[in-house]
């Protein structure tokens, strides 16, 4: 279980007048998610999804509250000590943030992230990349190539093992991205936007071949999209953000057995419901943009 308490952050900006201002990018965010769910955050840009997803992984810190995974609290990746810290930074200054997603507290969590932007080491082949992340986890160098292997078959990479990512279209390098984050055996996997950037047809694919390495293995899933008929297709629940502050505004079951068909005219219903929750929060603000 994934227990957000109460979660607010606050970011100080300077402005290009050189005034400070401060941005609430999230408020008195509450939010249980139990195991083996899959979870869709979604609300228009700028409402905090992305930062409550970072909090939630532990890159970022809240200004106020928790987040506690399985009766531990998640604390900010970076090291507690002055040695420590000089340790990690000669060690991986070349790496964060992409690192810390997959360096420190994540093992004892056992969460792994996904960004947009097919966020792999673009020095290092397919594999390589995968090994890293093990390596990371502190897998044991002999289980490391099996693992890699494994997983880069599942997601339909066997015989892209040592391309490098520029060789690799943009559905393969994040199948790359999923690949690595899987075969850390996460009981957690957040997603951040993972196929804004990919064309529409590689996006169904990919959302199958989620749902299918998803489905069974009682892993959690927390999926950050802007785009709602991914969201109604996937999850088991959407949670439904609203932006200045960022809060939630409302949290919709899906109920609809899987699998599932893309027309289901339920699901249309819902997708209709959460564009008028768009809609009133839009009515309520002149500032408002998508
Ligand atoms: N590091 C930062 N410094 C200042 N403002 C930030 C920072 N990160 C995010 N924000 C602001 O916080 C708000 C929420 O951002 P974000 O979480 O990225 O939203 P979303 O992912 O929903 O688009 C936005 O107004 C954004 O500009
Ligand atoms: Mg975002």
């Amino acid at each position: 279980m994934i227990s957000a308490r109460n979660i607010t952050k606050f970011f100080s900006v300077v402005n290009d007048d050189r005034t400070a201002d401060g941005i609430t990018a999230v408020l008195s965010v509450s939010l249980d998610i139990p195991d083996g769910r899959f979870v869709s955050f979604v609300g228009p840009t700028g409402c905090g999804k992305s930062t409550f997803l970072e909090i939630l992984a532990g890159l970022q810190a809240p200004t106020e509250g928790e987040v506690w995974i399985d009766g531990r609290r998640v604390l900010e990746p970076l090291p507690a000590t002055r040695k420590e810290m000089e340790a990690y930074r000669r060690r991986y200054r070349f790496l964060s943030p992409i690192a810390n997603s997959l360096f420190r507290d994540r093992p004892k969590h056992d969460i792994a992230m996904i960004f947009q932007d097919y966020a792999v080491f673009p020095w290092m082949t397919a594999r390589q990349n995968v090994v890293f992340a093990l390596k990371l986890r502190g897998v044991p160098r002999r289980e490391r190539d099996a693992l890699a292997r494994h997983y880069l078959t599942r997601v339909g990479l066997a015989g892209s093992e040592n391309k490098y990512p520029a060789q690799l279209s943009g559905g393969m390098r994040q199948r790359l991205a999923i690949a690595r984050a899987l075969s850390v055996e996460p009981r957690i996997i957040l997603m951040d936007e993972p196929f804004a950037a990919v064309d529409a047809q590689t996006r169904e694919t990919l959302q199958e071949e989620l749902l299918e390495l998803w489905s069974g293995t009682g892993r959690t899933v927390v999926l950050v999209t802007h785009d709602i008929d991914e969201a109604v297709y996937l999850s088991d629940e959407i949670v439904v953000f609203s932006p200045q502050p960022g809060t939630v505004r409302n949290r919709l079951t899906v109920d609809t057995p899987r699998p599932r068909r893309r027309d289901d005219p339920v699901l249309a219903d819902l997708r209709a419901r959460i564009l008028s929750i768009y809609r009133q929060d839009a009515e309520h603000r002149t500032d408002w943009s998508i």
